[in-house]
């Protein structure tokens, strides 16, 4: 077990990397049924029930009541919150999402078994993305830590609290390359690059499903969504994407094939156009590639509405055209807010527009989850048992180790951190986000669990008790231009007058004049970023720079804690302040994970998933890039600006200093079937203890396909000592060099000469030569 001993000593050790978090008992626990058991008892009832009974297995329906607080009133365009207590009983629905209080999910199991003729469970989803009750950091962050295990501890805890509250499956994880920082769900995902996408997947499906489907404590994994959403033209959600077989087998699959790898059971379509074909309805990816390529053997779910939407966008004629054309794609069931689309395909079935062997195929699917998750044996939830799961201290603990790992330190000129506690007598802690339950992180239902956050300015507040006064003020007020779709929830903004907003910036001012070190708090608002949140500019919304400027202008030390959930124009900040920390949206312990990184206690090691533009006017931009016929002048790309970005894919730095040695081979050829061990030696040379993630590149040097420039081919988060080295070895194999060539629509691997380079970032500098032998070939 990899444990840092700059966490050792505290409970929060506990989560470290290995499997030491006690996790109760579930209530509910169903012995696990095998496979072929389930598969056979669900061909017995498949075989009783009549077409009525099999289409409404097919469906999912929104629980809006549950998706609001009680006494809410759901906003326009919300269907009414009507509980769905009459489609249960008639056996309409298969499953049902939102429900996340146990009371109401055994209300809808007892409908289900003992109001309808075959007394068949119901399957009861959630967004179960970055926590149920106890908040982890979002995702964007936890593949900052570039540490699978941390983030494979972190989805167990989440499934265990889900499980407890009687949710079976989770739509999750998001597992989307995002490479445009426009996009507002960039914040749910691991970021631009393949490799990292696929050891993060990998890791969250083993997370949240444990040993495999049916093991007590967890949670049906769903990753979402099938596929390409990431490449919405121009970053806006939604919108069309237009993807080169290469991009989309090299680029876009690998991550849901190691998360189909790892055992999920359950994807999500996407909703938007692929190459003119919206994924919800696209036979290519659903059944050619999805099952034929990935070999994924689950049952396929729709994101929220996407058959109907089919109509909305201009493909299908109505909602029966609609869900013949989803169906036959390779759907199996549809969630919808509204009444179910697919109820039309009873129609459709005795009209011979749908074969009923494609219907039994999509419920024998769902049947069998049913039986492997043991919910004929027992469908309710132990509700008076709840509670002792989401009490479990641990998982506070967990959640700070998480936060702790998660952090990047973008910049730190001159040493400006850590600082020493006690060293500066007053303290301001100012920003928008500095003492925001809400925006340290987000639970969408239960609103009141994300108030128990501790800020960034409790957290400094606690770590400092007693030596140090502690002061916080917005100093900025920070809103979107187009409101948030979940802003309803939240109750109307009350927007701060011009006579406020000049006082409350001289608030700010004041109070870093008679403080002696100001930690600011700069970035984004919790709603700027996820759905419906992309963006036109990247800089600093509101008047931040002009808040900065000001604090500044009073000659305290600065330092600038990023509260973000992508990538941001640092454009006057990065040039004026020494120290940059990355926080993303920490979690419910992220402020005092924060304050440990701040004052030394901890000694931040993540590195950045996504590169970070100059301006918007750079992206796309990611290491990942082909060369050009004119590599010589890839830095003159643009006349007005630099063409590197301002910080680069895997790039982090510590508190204390690294050196990687050069590579060693053991072999410089890679013989088909074969390996390669290639190794290096990390050592800290600096003062302190802290963490170094190595990472691997390759290039291939010439082939049947233009290859990028770098690929990430490895990586190893490490902690050592002061002066202590360590071996870190990677083992190259096919597996590393194939990729999808797009002439001969096939994996290939292309014998040649290869670049590799082992460092500390996408530049990393130390490189040696392998070549691959053989003839040029097909892969698996
Ligand atoms: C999102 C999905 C989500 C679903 C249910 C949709 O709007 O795109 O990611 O799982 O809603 O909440």
């Amino acid at each position: 077990m990899r444990m840092s001993h700059l966490l050792a000593g505290a409970a929060i050790a506990l989560a470290s990397a290995g499997p030491v978090l006690s996790r109760p008992a579930p209530p509910a626990a169903a012995a696990p049924v095998s496979e072929k058991d389930a598969e056979a008892r669900a061909d017995r009832l498949l075989a009783k029930m009549t077409l009525e009974e099999k289409v409404g297995q097919l469906s999912q329906r929104f629980d809006i009541a549950s998706l609001f607080p009680t006494g809410a009133v759901a906003p326009p365009g919300m269907p009414p919150m009507t509980p769905l207590d009459d489609n249960v009983r008639k056996a309409e629905l298969g499953a049902v999402l939102f429900v996340h209080d146990p009371a109401v999910a055994n209300k809808y199991q007892k409908l289900a078994v003992e109001q309808t003729r075959l007394k068949i469970p119901l399957l009861l989803g959630y967004d179960v993305i970055w926590g149920m009750r106890t908040m982890f950091p979002v995702p964007i962050a936890t593949a900052s830590s570039f540490d699978p295990a941390m983030v494979e501890q972190a989805r167990g805890v989440a499934a265990s609290e889900a499980r407890a509250l009687g949710i079976h499956w989770t739509f999750a994880p998001m597992i989307d390359i995002a490479r445009d920082p426009r996009w507002g769900r960039i914040v749910e995902g691991a970021g631009e690059d393949p490799y990292l996408g696929a050891a993060m997947a990998a890791a969250q499906v083993r997370g949240f499903q444990g040993a495999g489907i049916g093991t007590p404590g967890h949670i049906i994994a769903g990753p979402k969504h099938f596929v390409g959403y990431g490449a919405s033209m121009g970053g806006r959600d939604y919108d069309s994407a237009y993807l080169s077989d290469s991009e989309l087998h090299n680029v876009y699959l690998p991550p849901f094939a190691a998360a189909i790898d790892a055992g999920a059971g359950n994807i999500m379509s996407a909703y938007m156009d692929l190459n003119d074909v919206p994924a919800s309805a696209n036979r290519t990816l659903l059944t050619d590639i999805l099952r034929g390529e990935l070999g994924f053997k689950g049952w396929v779910v729709t994101d929220a509405s996407a058959v109907h939407n089919l109509v909305k966008q201009g493909f299908a004629e109505d909602k029966t055209d609609a869900s013949i054309r989803a169906l036959m794609a390779g759907v199996d069931m549809e969630m919808s807010m509204s009444p179910n689309a697919f109820s039309t395909l009873v129609g459709a079935v005795r009209a011979s527009k749908v074969p009923m062997k494609r219907i039994d195929e999509a419920v024998r699917r769902i049947l069998t989850v049913k039986y492997r998750l043991g919910l004929f044996e027992n469908p309710y939830v132990d509700a008076a048992a709840a509670q002792r799961v989401l009490d479990d201290p641990a998982h506070a603990a967990a959640a700070q180790v998480a936060a702790e790992r998660s952090l990047v330190l973008l910049r730190n000129e001159g040493n400006a951190l850590p600082l020493v506690a006690g060293a500066q007598k007053r303290v301001a802690v100012i920003g928008a986000m500095a003492d925001s339950p809400g925006d340290t992180t987000v639970s969408l239902a239960f609103p009141q669990d994300a108030a128990k956050a501790v800020t960034i300015f409790k957290g400094i507040s606690e770590r400092l008790n007693g030596v140090a006064t502690v002061e916080t003020t917005p100093g900025v007020q920070l809103s979107r231009l187009v409101p948030s779709p979940l802003a309803g929830l939240r109750g109307p903004a009350k927007l701060w007058t011009p006579a406020q907003t000049a006082d409350e910036l001289k608030k700010a001012v004041d109070l870093a004049r008679r403080s002696d070190v100001v930690i600011l708090t700069l970035g984004e608002k919790i709603e700027m970023s996820s759905e419906q949140a992309s963006r036109s500019d990247l800089t600093l919304p509101g008047d931040q720079r002009k808040l900065l400027d000001a604090v500044l202008a009073t000659g305290k030390p600065v330092v600038v804690v990023l509260m973000n959930g992508r990538p941001l124009d640092l454009t006057g900040v990065y040039d004026k302040v020494p120290a940059i920390l990355e926080a993303w949206y920490p979690g419910s312990r992220g402020g005092a994970a924060v304050a440990r990184a701040l004052f030394g206690d901890v000694n931040p090691g993540g590195k950045t998933p996504v590169t970070w533009p100059r301006s918007v006017g750079q992206v796309p931009t990611y290491y990942a890039r082909n060369l050009t016929h004119n590599p010589d002048t890839a830095d003159k790309r643009y006349w007005d600006a630099p063409s590197t970005p301002l910080i680069p894919f895997g790039f982090g730095l510590s508190y204390t200093s690294f050196t990687i040695a050069p590579p060693t081979l053991d072999k410089a050829e890679l013989a088909p079937a074969g390996r390669i061990v290639v190794s290096t030696t990390v050592t800290n040379t600096g003062k302190r203890a802290g963490d170094e993630v190595v990472q691997l590149y390759i290039h291939q040097r010439a082939g049947r396909q233009s290859r990028p420039i770098r690929l990430l081919q490895g990586f190893e988060r490490v902690t050592l000592a002061p002066g202590e080295s360590r071996q870190v070895r990677f083992t190259l194999d096919e597996a590393n060099v194939r990729y999808w060539n797009s002439v001969e629509r096939g994996w290939v691997i292309d014998p040649g000469a290869f670049d590799l380079w082992v460092g500390n970032s996408s530049t990393a500098q130390a490189h040696a030569t392998f070549t691959v032998g053989g003839k040029p070939r097909a892969a698996r």
